[in-house]
């Protein structure tokens, strides 16, 4: 009867709240102004940024992307010459590759296992108006898939990178 008791007032403290309790989160981190203290408390460190392949909506959002830049090539005369003659495997082979390489250059869980930049465009003597071109055709795919200003230029300046090996070679 005795140890009955005391096991029920053991869980009863536990129920109502003997122990220490973690303030909600809300509480933890609000910030703001402590009176009592009479000063200000810090509010919560902002939160971590996410990548910029999860800023680009993970392998779906970029093979959007990468859909709609492609088909504004295809429809853009000032470098559609450049693709006009390739097979239908070759596009989805160049779709899958342009994937690839922006999901890992984003930090993604992908690799890029093409040809590198300098080999795959050597030869073609691709000129500044072509990049120039290519580069508003895939600012406006970004636009259509609504990714925010700062991801693109965060994109483009990667892309931007690779000029040196892409164009007049
Ligand atoms: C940021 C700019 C660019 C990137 C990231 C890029 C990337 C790529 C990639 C990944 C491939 C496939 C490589 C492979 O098959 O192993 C490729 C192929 C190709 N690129 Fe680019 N490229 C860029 C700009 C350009 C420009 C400005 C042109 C010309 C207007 C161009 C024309 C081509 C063509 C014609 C192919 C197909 C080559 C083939 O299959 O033989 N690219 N590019």
């Amino acid at each position: 009867m005795r140890i009955r008791w005391v096991v029920g007032a053991v869980l009863a403290a536990a129920v109502i709240g003997g122990g220490p309790e973690t303030p909600p989160v809300e509480a933890q981190c609000a910030g703001g102004y402590d009176v009592k203290a009479g000063s200000n408390f810090a509010p919560c460190p902002p939160a971590p940024k996410l990548s910029l392949y999860k800023r680009l909506g993970g392998r779906e959002g970029i093979a959007g992307v990468v859909d709609d830049f492609v088909a504004n090539m295809v429809a853009d005369p000032r470098v559609n010459g450049r693709f006009k003659s390739m097979p239908p495997p070759a596009v989805f082979k160049l779709k899958s590759n342009l994937s690839d390489q922006i999901c890992e250059a984003s930090g993604g869980p992908c690799s890029y296992v093409g040809r590198d930049m300098r080999a795959t465009h050597t030869g073609m003597q691709v000129t500044e108006a072509e990049w120039s071109a290519t580069v508003e055709n895939l600012v406006k795919a970004l636009d259509k898939r609504k990714v925010d200003a700062p991801s693109k230029q965060e994109l483009l300046g990667m892309l931007g990178s690779m000029k040196r090996d892409i164009v007049g070679h």
